[in-house]
């Protein structure tokens, strides 16, 4: 009998996910959980036939030709994909999976969440409380923006885009959405298609950004698109942080322009941008999107589908390339 597949898993599994993992193969664990640099990438992944990664590596098409030929597949534990060089991978022969469709709820509930404690100003509210400086119940405490019946836009009317349009609906708002082709009605969640992001940004009491991170979203929303909004708006990203000029963004939210914004995503995070931490009007998260004990297990639970499809020669239910 063959000895069972050898994977390589880059980062800490949920335990469920480590249990199945590891009864069904062989693996090389991250115990510590810390992340790896691509030299180290390299040496774990030597003798594997997998790898099971993260976002947080960044699988080059440098680093994918550099790869012991032993590796056939990588399965992501995520459904962004930008940080595998699909191109690369493709070209080594080496099959790479996703997890979409499982997150959509969690990351959609964190999206409506970072709209509604950007607006009622969630993270004042904490701090005031937790520092001892609530001195009791005033009228024009903390107020804030009003949700139920606005207008939403959203950017990148995918799963997640239509699972936040469905939420907006609970609160009453006309959600609009621009995306790169109009969705068929059936999908469009009620929501009204926007040509162009001129056309929707006017209308947009509140943004939600909903697009997958690529060369043609980077930096979708720049100082021209943010002052296109109606001022007082809020911008919630759920996304990826490289979708927004931070410059631009903080400008807006220094002088004024935006109410607040909602951030799960950052550029360049975990180290993100300072400047940040000191904007009283930015409630901010630290990539929780699909951070529920239910969300990451069927993550993981799919990653291992399309390893296991691979493994028996099935065509895999997740396949990128
Ligand atoms: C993804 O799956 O791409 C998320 O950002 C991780 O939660």
């Amino acid at each position: 009998m063959s000895p069972q597949p050898l994977i390589f898993v880059t980062r800490a599994l949920p335990p469920d996910v480590n249990t199945r993992l590891l009864r069904d193969y062989r693996a090389k664990l991250n115990p510590d959980d810390g992340t790896y640099s691509a030299e180290e990438i390299l040496e774990g992944a030597e003798d594997c036939d997998a790898i099971l990664c993260t976002p947080t590596e960044k699988l080059t098409a440098d680093l994918i030709e550099r790869l012991p030929e032993s590796v056939r597949m990588i399965a992501t534990f995520s459904v962004g994909h930008e940080h595998i060089d699909l191109p690369a991978a493709e070209r080594q022969g080496i099959r790479v999976s996703n997890t979409p469709d499982v997150l959509n709820d969690a990351t959609a509930d964190i999206a409506m969440l970072c709209l509604l404690g950007a607006a009622r100003r969630a993270h004042e509210g904490q701090t005031m409380l937790r520092e001892g400086r609530w001195v009791g119940w005033a009228t024009t405490q903390l107020t804030g923006v009003h949700v139920t019946g606005k207008r939403l836009g959203i950017f990148g009317m995918g799963r997640i885009g239509q699972a936040m349009a469905r939420r907006a609906k609970g609160f009453e708002m006309t959600v609009y959405y621009c995306n790169r082709r109009r969705l068929p009605p059936e999908q469009e969640q009620g929501a009204i298609y926007c040509e162009s992001a001129e056309e929707m940004l006017p209308l947009c009491d509140f943004l939600s950004l909903n697009a997958p991170a690529s060369d043609e979203t980077y930096h979708w929303l720049n100082a021209e698109r943010l002052a296109a909004l109606p001022d007082g708006a809020v911008v919630v990203n759920t996304a990826r942080g490289t979708l927004v000029d931070d410059d631009a963004l903080i400008a807006a939210l220094n002088g004024g322009k935006l109410a607040a914004a909602g951030l799960d995503v950052f550029e360049g995070e975990p180290r993100i941008d300072p400047r940040y931490r000191d904007l009283e009007n930015a409630f901010l998260l630290p990539h929780m999107g699909s951070a529920t004990v239910e969300t990451r297990n069927a993550m993981g639970f799919k990653c291992l589908d399309n390893l296991d499809a691979f493994f028996a020669g099935r065509a895999l239910p997740d396949g990128l390339v």
